[in-house]
């Protein structure tokens, strides 16, 4: 791959900042003002989702120069390129296949190793669910507890949680992901050895947090009289020598391939669970949303493309106005682990200060991407939102039909618009202050609160409008983001792919653990040491 000059250095990138300036002092009430019809030009429609992105700081000219931006990083090739099985993450030589889990796989052995993966996936979900899986006593499995963590974990958990009224009541699915074991007895609490099946997750199999789950797991199957452990176990993995040591038979390893990113592997074998709980065929529609939505990343114009205009406008945002965070507000409870899903996916494939060549980035790259199902947080952290010193781009999240009950479906519409409206709109002290007036406040009294009650306005934010609650509006809208990401990381030179940060932290974590067990800790920091001497020191919460 041939080496490019960073994009920070283009005209097009020039072009923008100078863009950015004549900004200067307009507003999105100017840009509605000069354009009352806005609302209707700016947005874009695909597989079940209408982006308004109107309450952007963004005119045609923007768009131009974020056509001509995406030119000089060669978008249109680096989307071939990922569709077509290049080695887009350069660090580890590898492509970044998850399209090729619900489409056309770029290599025919490929493609024959992911459908036989599936298959074999979806067979013993409908085992399961059909109750010919027994264990060790020939019992029918009542429970299927899932350990794993990060992309082995956040998106079964979404998808599952996403719908529970259509999960099967038996198998009941638990998640388990945390290191802290009382996340796991939480789950054991409610389940039997007996009729248990515990679910291996974990594309490395080497992952502290869930071959530890994994033990306590295996110890508390001999506790409750199991000895056939294999019986109660499940792998999904890269690595199915890994899961053979460690006891799982042959016939219950599923596998996904090393060019499937954690992080966009709920396509893989890794949706196990979502086809357990909710069956085969709503796995199938999950892929088919998120096929639709590939599909049209790969053919839509720039100014129709979904992914690409998300994608292009965090750009304007992140690089031009220096807004360094991101806010995902989901109006549908089944989507309230949306922002954790996201918040990997999109800070674990931006969060990268090298470009692909490994030449240091002299711009911003990664929002920090955060949220909360609403309307809770309305009642939260929308103060700051509202009137806080920092402007927070917001994606509102919406259901068009009704997924609960009618009038709440309303409320909850029209809650959303209100929170998208009021970002921009704001409210006007001097409107304000005559309110008061007229309300009976003296002059100081309506001047000193009009000061605290002003809504500076002009926010912006992105309203996405499912179809409806469905899986194949899931998959849709979790693709949508996929290729947002890899749009955003084309224009930065930056690899999705890969995520060397995150193993120094392990690294450090195994060093300190086996120090706390005895081994010498003199070359750590003063306060490393005075922590670890912390560790089970006497004490109670009221010293
Ligand atoms: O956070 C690092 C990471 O490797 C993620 O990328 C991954 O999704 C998670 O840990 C779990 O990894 P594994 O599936 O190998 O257990």
């Amino acid at each position: 791959m041939t080496q490019r000059s960073s994009i920070d250095s283009s005209a097009a990138w020039r072009a923008l900042s100078a863009h950015r300036t004549s900004f200067a002092g307009t507003t999105l009430n100017d840009l509605f003002a000069a354009d009352p019809a806005r609302g209707e030009r700016c947005h874009a429609t695909a597989a079940g989702i209408y982006l308004d992105y109107s309450k952007n700081h963004c005119t045609d000219t923007t768009l131009g120069l974020l056509e001509e931006l995406a030119a000089t990083a060669e978008l249109p090739r680096q989307l071939a390129a990922l569709f077509a099985g290049a080695p887009v993450n350069r660090s580890e030589q590898r492509a970044a296949l998850h399209p090729a889990l619900r489409g056309v796989a770029p290599d025919a052995a490929i493609g024959r190793e992911m459908e036989q993966s599936r298959a074999r996936m979806l067979a013993l979900a409908q085992a399961l669910r059909a109750g010919e899986i027994r264990g060790a006593t020939g019992q029918v499995i009542t429970d299927l507890v899932h350990l794993g963590i990060g992309g082995s974990d956040l998106g079964p958990r979404l998808v599952v949680s996403a719908f529970p009224e259509r999960c099967a009541v038996s198998p009941r699915v638990h998640f388990a992901a945390n290191l802290d074991s009382s996340a796991l007895a939480g789950v054991l609490s409610r389940c039997v050895p007996a009729t248990t099946v515990f679910v291996l997750a974990s594309k490395s199999f080497s992952t502290l947090e869930t071959l530890s789950n994994a033990d306590l797991a295996q110890r508390w199957l001999r506790a409750g009289g199991i000895t056939d452990i294999g019986k109660h176990c499940v792998a999904i993995t890269s690595k199915p020598e890994r899961a053979r040591a460690w006891g799982i038979d042959d016939d219950r390893i599923l596998t996904l391939g090393e060019w499937i990113g954690g992080r966009y592997s709920l396509w893989s074998a890794m949706g196990f669970p979502v086809a357990v709980a909710l069956g085969p065929d709503i796995f199938t529609e999950l892929l088919a949303g998120a096929q639709a939505m590939d599909q049209h990343f790969r053919t839509a114009s720039l100014r129709t493309n979904l992914p690409m205009l998300h994608g292009l406008l965090s750009v304007w945002q992140i690089n031009f106005w220096h807004h360094g965070t991101r806010a995902v507000l989901p109006y549908v409870h089944g989507l309230r682990h949306l922002p954790d899903y996201l918040q990997q996916l999109m800070m674990e494939s931006l969060g990268k200060r090298v470009a692909q060549d490994g030449s240091e980035l002299a711009f911003q790259t990664g929002a920090i991407i955060w949220g909360s199902e609403e309307t809770n947080g309305q009642h939260s952290f929308h103060q700051l939102l509202l009137q806080g010193t920092q402007t927070v781009p917001a994606d509102f999240i919406v259901t068009a039909t009704p997924h609960c009950d009618a009038e709440q479906h309303r409320l909850l519409y029209a809650n959303c618009l209100a929170q998208s409206r009021t970002l921009m709109m704001g409210q006007d002290r001097a409107a304000l202050e005559k309110e008061l007036l007229a309300a009976g406040h003296s002059g100081a009294e309506a001047a000193f609160l009009a000061r605290h009650r002003e809504v500076p306005g002009d926010r912006p934010s992105n309203t996405l409008v499912l179809a409806a609650h469905e899986p194949a509006c899931l998959g849709a809208l979790l693709a949508l983001y996929e290729h947002s990401v890899y749009v955003q990381s084309v224009i930065w030179g930056i690899n999705a792919f890969d995520q060397w940060g995150v193993e120094l932290g392990k690294q450090a974590a195994s060093a300190i653990g086996a120090a706390l067990a005895g081994a010498d800790a003199s070359a750590y920091d003063s306060s490393t040491r005075a922590l670890m001497a912390r560790w089970n020191s006497a004490g109670s919460c009221s010293d």
